[in-house]
């Protein structure tokens, strides 16, 4: 017999709740899965832009030039980093990430003139290879971390954490440490691993600033160093990462992807990207330091649209993660039924921590990862690439803009009253931002 009509669900105790109560209650351990947080929370959708007409001229879509090239750290590095498009490519672990997806993301990156960025485990011979402009992060677990694979990176990014657990450290499972992952970081194989989440070697800002003193000498001050902070107390972060030395800093909103993750963490803990550009900005420009030190922001960009926006707010550039997983053929359809028998569906997979990935990307299995072409697979991320700068050129020429840093928060308005006070652009129709106080 089928359930009766008029069933009530509980708004509280919805089926995601009772399912996640029987699922502890059995297994009694936290869900652990990748992605970002699912909920949703304000986001670049909720923002429009203002397109031009009478009172602002747009651009020619197709004869007049929109510039989209960006230079990262110009402060103190004498080789700062010249891309042509204002997106790179997140640090993913290798470990997390099969090394032909490592490979694809450098060759993808490195196609349409971007960087890409190494992860918790060290640099991999063909990341490094496949990649022209490679930055190298130094983590709080130095897993697979050596002055030789530093001196080989464009530029250094010393991450304190990561949107998607800000405070918290790595997780690698078991079935994720083959021979080769276990040997880089000099641990034992098939054990799980979890990564601290602090560094060992320093504990605040003035500490921060003698570590970066020490990279800058290791790499005789040519390559820009980067600090990644997980969106949370960002006007103050973002100002103490200055104050740091940072030539970059990069703020990873609460939906930046993750490899494997408490859900607890992900869906709670953290500010969203939208909110954490708006504060970043803030404390750049009460130091005077807007555009002198570059701001990256990730976290959810899916689109051209999101990419203009973090731009119009004050960004210099955004980082993709999940999405490039998407474009390498995460989640892609074809793989449904193979999606299916893990449990999951396309579109929905997220046990990137299992190691089970049929489309070879999220695990280390040889043979899974054997059917990654990490030249098709560059190739489809390249191309997403471009559809993102087009995109983002096609919005910012409508702003009559002849460059993508040319758009401006007065661009924009908002659609919510939440968005309206965390970008602190006017609610559409009207003049009002909510949190300020007209004169
Ligand atoms: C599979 C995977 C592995 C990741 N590994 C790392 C890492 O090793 N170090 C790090 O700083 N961030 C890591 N991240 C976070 C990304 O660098 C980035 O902050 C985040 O993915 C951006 O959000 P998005 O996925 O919504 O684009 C990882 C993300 C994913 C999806």
């Amino acid at each position: 017999m089928g359930a009766r009509p008029g069933l009530r669900e509980s708004a509280s105790f919805d089926r995601h709740a009772i399912w996640e109560i029987q699922r502890a209650a059995s297994e009694g351990i936290y869900d652990i899965r990748g992605w970002g947080a699912k909920r949703r929370v304000p986001h670049f959708d909720d923002l429009l832009f203002l397109g031009a007409s009478m009172s602002r001229y747009p651009l020619e879509g197709y004869r007049e030039r929109c510039g989209t090239d960006v230079v990262l750290g110009t402060r103190f590095a004498s080789k700062p980093l010249e891309l042509k498009i204002p997106v790179t490519i997140a640090g993913m672990s290798f470990g997390a990430l099969s090394a032909p997806a490592k490979e694809a993301l450098g060759r993808a990156a490195t196609e349409v003139g971007t960087s890409t960025t190494t992860g918790d485990g060290g640099m991999t011979q063909e990341e490094r290879q496949s990649s022209k402009t490679l930055i190298y992060q130094l983590l709080p677990s130095r897993y697979g971390m050596n002055p030789d694979d530093l001196r080989a990176a464009d530029a250094i990014e010393v991450v304190v954490g990561q949107g998607a657990k800000p405070g918290g450290g790595g997780m690698l499972l078991g079935h994720k440490i083959s021979d080769r992952v276990a040997a880089m970081r000099d641990l034992p194989q098939g054990i799980d691993q979890r990564s601290a989440s602090r560094h060992p070697d320093w504990t605040g800002p003035d500490d921060l600033e003698i570590k970066l003193l020490e990279l800058r000498e290791i790499t005789d001050w040519e390559k820009p160093i980067f600090v990644k902070v997980g969106a949370t107390r960002v006007y103050y972060d973002v100002q103490l990462a200055v104050k740091s030395g940072a030539d970059v800093i990069v703020v990873d909103g609460m939906q930046g992807g993750t490899a494997a993750t408490q859900d607890v963490f992900i869906e709670h803990v953290g500010i969203p990207t939208l909110p954490a550009v708006r504060l970043a900005v803030d404390a750049l420009q009460e130091l005077g330091m807007h555009r002198k030190v570059q701001l990256i922001v990730s976290g959810g960009i899916r689109s051209g649209a999101d990419v203009a926006k973090a731009l119009a707010l004050g960004a210099d550039a955004v980082s993709i993660g999940t999405a490039a997983l998407i474009a390498l053929g995460d989640n892609s359809p074809e793989l449904d039924d193979e999606y299916r028998k893990l449990g999951s569906a396309a579109g929905f997979y997220d046990d990137w921590q299992a190691g089970l990935d049929p489309a070879g990307i999220t695990t280390q299995d040889e043979e899974l990862a054997a059917r990654l072409d990490p030249v098709v697979g560059g190739r489809r991320v390249a191309n997403y690439l471009r559809v993102l700068t087009l995109e983002t050129q096609t919005l910012a020429r409508a702003c009559g803009k002849s460059h993508v840093h040319n758009l401006e928060p007065e661009d924009l308005v908002a659609l919510t009253i939440e968005a309206a006070a965390m970008a602190r652009v006017p609610l559409a129709g009207t003049t009002w931002i909510p949190g300020t106080v007209s004169a």
